[in-house]
């Protein structure tokens, strides 16, 4: 009753936060005081994985697991981009194979409602395992990968993932790293630290042809195999989505982002896995992290609680929107990655892989991505944007892709599995992690 007696007195001020939008927070917080000064501290121990990987230092180590070769990379490897930031991996070091991981996935992490048979968790898999091996290689560390080495139910079947292995991970310290695939790893390896999915407006300028292709190029240039890699990956190409099909693009993206937002079994998925303010984000470094210093201030002012963000007509969610409207509005460009349409798991690691190194690719160059993933997922009520999405982006880019991808020339199917913003987009904080220790099991 108390509550409810607050939220009414709190409805005006509620209005004008929303009015004032996210470009508002300035003046929130000046009128803030102390409370925005301390609002402002952003979260500590969700980032110390940041801080390990960058010093290759023992944090949150046992002195035994940090001397392990294989632990020092796995602490880099988890910084990769992954949906909703579940960071489902499980890590299995046998013992008696010093040069081995199993990479496993935790099947309670899934996100049934937006990603029913797993292929967007998939596809994290994929970035997650191209960033160890170019952190491998990088550090001239020669490494043999065998993607699902005992099968694993495919996508297009319904299937899910099972505790089988994601893959398994064999680092060979004797072999032999080309210094060509060494350098081209270590370009994208020295941006891990800047690398961000950019969840902010970018700036309105466009991006030229020269700087877009030296992301394509970076990122083309480090997918070498020689000295270690994925054994028979499909090929996924990656490309720059057609300027004259971009104000399509953002339009179907808002469409399915609302779509989204109003399903509400998916909807509710997101919320759940929201966290709130620094306190709760160093508690559960992972999920949605809502913790930039505007969003903190308004969680203490008491103007954004769970309930309000799982109340579809409230000003929280309202504000989401606007967030979201204003974001992919400001979008200059998408980058996408494509593969057949085969609903093969190879090809959704392939994919993922694709996309850590074009992520990489955009840090190493100051430039932004950011994944928009809802236009391209299986629920239902997805199915219409969907489809517009894969007729406006093949229409135009499906040449691109087919050059490069032979096996299906022609009329065959192809499937876009990731797509993303794309442009100059501000430097933002590092996404929470949980140490490298809370994945691994002996
Ligand atoms: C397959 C995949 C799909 C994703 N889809 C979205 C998306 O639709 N919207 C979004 O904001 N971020 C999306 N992301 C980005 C993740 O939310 C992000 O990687 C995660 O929160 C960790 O943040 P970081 O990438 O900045 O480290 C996606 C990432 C992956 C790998």
């Amino acid at each position: 009753m108390m509550r409810r007696n607050g939220d009414e007195h709190m409805k005006p001020a509620r209005r004008r936060l929303l009015k004032l939008g996210v470009g508002g927070g300035v003046g929130v917080l000046a009128a803030g005081g102390l409370l925005a000064v301390d609002a402002l501290r952003p979260p500590r121990l969700a980032v110390r994985p940041w801080q390990a990987a960058a010093d290759d230092g023992p944090v949150d180590l046992a002195a035994g697991l940090a001397a392990d070769l294989r632990v020092r990379l796995l602490a880099r490897a988890i910084l990769a981009p992954n949906p909703h930031n579940r960071q489902p991996w499980l890590f299995t070091l046998p013992a008696g194979q010093p040069d081995l991981v199993a990479i496993g996935c935790d099947l309670d992490k899934r996100l049934p409602e937006t990603d029913p048979f797993d292929r967007q968790i998939t596809i994290g898999f994929g970035c997650l395992i191209e960033l160890l091996r170019l952190v491998a290689l990088a550090q001239g560390v020669a490494v043999s990968i065998q993607p699902l080495p005992e099968g694993m139910p495919d996508t297009r079947a319904g299937g899910r993932l099972d505790a089988r292995p994601v893959a398994l991970v064999r680092f060979d310290r004797a072999g032999t790293v080309s210094d060509a695939d060494r350098a081209a790893a270590l370009r994208l390896v020295d941006a891990l630290p800047d690398r961000r999915s950019t969840k902010e407006p970018f700036d309105d300028r466009a991006l030229t042809g020269t700087e877009a292709s030296a992301v394509l190029g970076l990122a083309a240039g480090a997918a070498g195999t020689a000295g270690g890699g994925w054994a028979g990956a499909p090929a996924a190409p990656a490309a720059m989505i057609a300027p004259a099909v971009v104000a399509a693009v953002r339009a179907i993206a808002w469409q399915a982002w609302v779509i989204e937002a109003e399903t509400p079994a998916a909807f509710m998925e997101s919320v759940r896995l929201m966290r709130i303010g620094r306190a709760e984000i160093d508690a559960n470094p992972d999920g949605i992290a809502l913790g930039g210093p505007k969003l903190q201030l308004l969680h203490r002012l008491g103007l954004l609680s769970r309930t309000d963000l799982a109340d579809p007509d409230s000003d929280a969610t309202a504000l989401g929107r606007q967030i979201y409207d204003r974001m992919i509005a400001q979008t200059p460009a998408f980058l996408a990655v494509a593969t057949a349409d085969d609903g093969g798991r190879a090809s959704e690691l392939a994919a993922g892989a694709a996309w850590m190194r074009l992520d990489l690719a955009a840090a190493a160059s100051g430039l932004a991505v950011h994944p928009v993933s809802q236009a391209l997922q299986e629920f239902p009520e997805m199915a219409p944007a969907f489809q517009a999405m894969h007729q406006t982006v093949m229409a135009a880019g499906g040449p691109a892709f087919r050059q490069s991808l032979p096996a299906v020339a022609g009329d065959a199917n192809l499937r876009l599995q990731m797509l993303g913003r794309f442009g100059h987009g501000p430097h933002i904080p590092p996404s929470p992690r949980h140490p490298v220790s809370a994945a691994l099991r002996t």
